[in-house]
């Protein structure tokens, strides 16, 4: 029990920021009270008022910076704050590091009791990073105009945006095309409470060339006024692909189950030391950068002479597989991945790249690996999970088998500390390093290495 002072929502009040929060936000204290303010940065004084208390913690919204902080700046974006997006933007980009190196470090305390002295992050990019948007479609009541934007926070209206300064100039090409199609054609953006209307998401990522997926509320396996939609994009964009995706259900979920390509020829795209084609519904890390000096990384801390069995859990569309199998030569790896467009597409990467010590398993990672563990007798594994971190059933069988090495990458540092403390019971950290993928949030991911004790 906290809360000994008099706080009240709707009070209004003077605070220093002593301190940030997992999520990015200021803390300022009231004895030892924590008050979680959003946006407001480590040295600021602000005058806040209280949205909400519990006994334990409560969370304020600045009302006014009596006096800003020296790690403050001035954000670029004019979206900051309502996008949703970015959440420390208005942060020094060496801040956002020590912030993000400080939570991994607080969180494996905390949360996995373990006292580990974590390195910054490495940082190679602060914007214009990734390779990939989602966006909703909006629609003007009165004008009708459709555009493209970002869900205003709390609710469920979309705002239009231009341009994201996290993605390049082809976001703002793509959103300007892809509105002037919309309107020039008389289409209608999906509306939630009715269930009507046609457009729901534009999906894009750009790699080499671009992949737009548009997903509508319709089954028809086409899009309404295609040639329309490549006159305006071919003045911005070459050799790209649209896929359409069916979602006529009443959720959240930007994706339906499925793609299908109904303009241009899927092709391979650079993926740092390869080129690949990858289906619109597989996973691809957002920062191309970060994510081959992640992958080298990993390969190193396996190292290049290792010769034995290796298991690979959450493996995505195989980047990091091939990555791996194209060093370790003499090594031979088991990928296992859910999704089963994710696998096809591992397939054909090793096949494409000529790789036979691979063999790509689409399956679930708990159930695949309490079946092979016992029997392949693998010497290292490998974890990449998403952001829930894994199965315990992984971890069970991971305490049980006598891996000598385990190397887990991590995007979300409180699961990391959760399954590290499982771990710790048969194995020690013996490297660990941050990353920036997602400069301008709070976001960090993480590899650590851990050898069996
Ligand atoms: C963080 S991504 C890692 C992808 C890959 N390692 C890469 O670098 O591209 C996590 C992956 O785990 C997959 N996944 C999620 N749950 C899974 C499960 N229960 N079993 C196997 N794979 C799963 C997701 O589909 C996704 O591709």
């Amino acid at each position: 029990m906290l809360k000994d002072i008099d706080i009240e929502k709707g009070d209004v009040i003077d605070a220093e920021i002593i301190d940030f929060g997992s999520n990015g936000e200021g803390v300022a204290k009231c004895g030892v009270y924590p008050i979680f303010i959003p946006f407001a940065v480590k040295g600021d004084v602000v005058r806040a008022r209280i949205t909400w208390t519990s006994k334990d913690y409560a969370f304020g919204e600045i009302v006014e910076i009596v006096e800003p902080s020296v790690c403050r700046v001035k954000p670029p974006c004019p979206y900051f704050e309502k996008c949703g997006g970015c959440d420390i933007q208005n942060v020094e980009h060496s801040f956002q590091l020590e912030m993000k190196r400080t939570c991994v470090e607080r969180a494996l305390k905390k949360v996995g009791g373990l006292d580990v002295n974590v390195p910054l992050p490495v940082s190679l990019n602060e914007w214009e990073y990734r390779n990939k948007l989602a966006l909703p479609f909006g629609q003007n009541k009165r004008s009708g105009r459709v555009f493209l934007g970002f869900f205003e926070k709390r609710s469920h209206s979309v705002v239009p945006m231009k341009w994201c300064k996290l993605q390049g100039q082809w976001a703002a090409d793509l959103i300007e095309d892809v509105g002037e199609w919309a309107n020039e054609c008389g289409l209608n953006a999906y509306d939630e409470q009715s269930g009507k209307g046609y457009l729901r998401h534009a999906v894009a990522r750009m790699l080499d060339t671009l992949t737009l997926t548009l997903v509508v509320n319709s089954k028809a396996q086409n899009i309404e006024k295609l040639d329309y939609l490549t006159q305006k994009l071919n003045r911005h964009f070459v050799d790209y692909t649209i896929f359409v995706s069916n979602n006529t259900k009443n959720t959240n979920v930007i994706m339906g189950d499925s793609v299908h390509l109904v303009y241009g020829t899927e092709r391979a795209q650079d993926l740092g030391r390869f080129k690949a084609v990858v289906s619109p519904l597989s996973f691809l890390q957002v920062n191309d950068k970060v994510r081959d000096a992640i992958y080298d990384d990993v390969c190193d801390k396996i190292g290049a002479d290792f010769d034995g069995e290796i298991v690979e859990l959450y493996s995505g569309v195989g980047l990091l597989t091939a990555q791996l199998a194209m060093r370790l030569t003499n090594a031979h790896i088991t990928a296992v991945e859910i999704v089963p467009e994710a696998t096809n597409d591992a397939d054909a990467l090793m096949h494409n790249l000529a790789i036979d010590n691979v063999n790509n398993v689409c399956a679930d990672a708990a159930k695949y690996v309490e079946e092979i563990a016992e029997s392949k007798k693998p010497r290292v594994l490998i974890l990449d999970p998403p952001r829930k971190g894994c199965d315990e059933r992984v971890l069970t069988v991971a305490n049980k088998a006598g891996f000598e090495k385990i190397v887990y990458i991590s995007c979300n540092p409180q699961t990391l500390a959760r399954d590290l403390k499982t771990l710790s019971s048969k194995y020690k950290i013996d490297y660990i390093q941050p990353y920036d993928m997602f400069p301008q949030t709070h976001h960090v991911e993480t590899v650590v290495g851990l050898l069996r004790k």
